[in-house]
């Protein structure tokens, strides 16, 4: 009732963990699979070791988290363990890969598909890293080449995650399609800032960073609605998912399946579990037999 396919990926539910949550280590990527994900996402993994933005770099928010964690990473060559152990969860592990220019995206790229990744999504869409991210995905001609650069090199699906951060989301979207993008993700964090009104200054060490959670959900579903109704390959919808309605508004978006984040931490581990049964529950009750045929409802 609940699987679902995603550019020739079976999916046991349509949940996946989102990048950057939970997704630094093996072990943890494994236990988020065993607590129910469809399939899980790495943190975004580049081409050499990274510190990231000093600390505060994470806080609450608004109703959401606030982050700049600024893309900290071991660099690929040090994740095969962690990827050899993130396999045993049993479910597709999609490794999120970033560089400073399209060659170094296709070198990680190549390297997460040696170590055993189902599929690769591209961070076009980081809004706290200078010269990464959002710097390609914010312009639609350096976005397909990236993807271009990518696709040269490897067979695995390749899915790039947009950002919201841009005037028309959808050119970005076609761009990539265009440039032979197997699936699309879409949102990243928005940008976005805090004071504190006692020290009147930026909360963030980085001043800026990027907001997820429940207060970007509306802007998400926004722009899963307009790319579906636009583009042929399937989109995972991404941004403020914590319940089943949630979930089923993203998919009767044009979503094939949805990404969690921030409510790993605000709902617990076994929010999978919880949005799948939520899902299922739906579906009973309105006398639906899959999960495929609400994909795309709303259109
Ligand atoms: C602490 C934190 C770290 C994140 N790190 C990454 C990352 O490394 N790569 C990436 O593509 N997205 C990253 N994200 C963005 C999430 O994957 C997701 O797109 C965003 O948080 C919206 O989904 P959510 O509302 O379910 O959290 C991060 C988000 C948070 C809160």
């Amino acid at each position: 009732m609940l699987e679902t396919t995603l550019c020739g990926l079976t999916l046991r539910n349509p949940t996946i963990l989102a990048s950057g949550i939970m997704g630094s280590t093996g072990a943890s990527l494994k236990r988020m699979a065993e607590a129910g994900a469809g399939a899980v996402v790495t943190k975004s993994i580049g081409p050499a070791a990274r510190q990231g933005h000093r600390n505060p770099s994470v806080i609450f928010h608004g109703g959401g988290v606030l982050n700049a964690v600024g893309l900290s990473n071991p660099g690929y060559r040090d994740f095969a363990q962690e990827m050899e152990t993130a396999r045993e969860g049993g479910v597709p592990v999609i490794a999120s890969v970033f560089g400073s220019t399209p060659r170094e995206y296709a070198e990680v790229a190549v390297g997460m598909e040696g170590m055993g990744a189902a599929a690769l999504e591209l961070n076009l869409s980081c809004p706290h890293a200078e010269g990464t991210g959002a710097f390609f995905g914010q312009d639609p001609d350096r976005a397909g080449e990236v993807v271009r650069a990518v696709k040269k090199e490897v067979d695995i699906p390749v899915i790039p995650k947009l950002t919201a951060n841009v005037t028309d989301i959808v050119e970005i979207a076609r761009a990539c399609e265009r440039a032979g993008a197997d699936a699309l993700t879409a949102i990243n964090t928005l940008k976005a800032m805090a004071i504190d009104i006692q020290t009147r200054r930026p909360i963030l060490a980085n001043r800026t960073g990027g907001l997820s959670g429940v207060p970007i959900k509306a802007v998400g579903v926004r722009c899963v609605y307009e790319i579906a109704a636009e583009v042929d390959i399937p989109v995972i919808g991404c941004g403020g998912v914590a319940t089943g309605e949630d979930a089923l508004e993203y998919l009767m978006a044009g979503a094939s399946a949805v990404e969690i984040g921030t409510a790993v931490a605000t709902r617990g581990v076994d929010v999978f579990a919880k949005v799948a049964a939520e899902i299922e529950a739906y579906l009973r009750d309105h006398g639906i037999s899959s999960v495929k045929e609400v994909i795309g409802a709303a259109h």
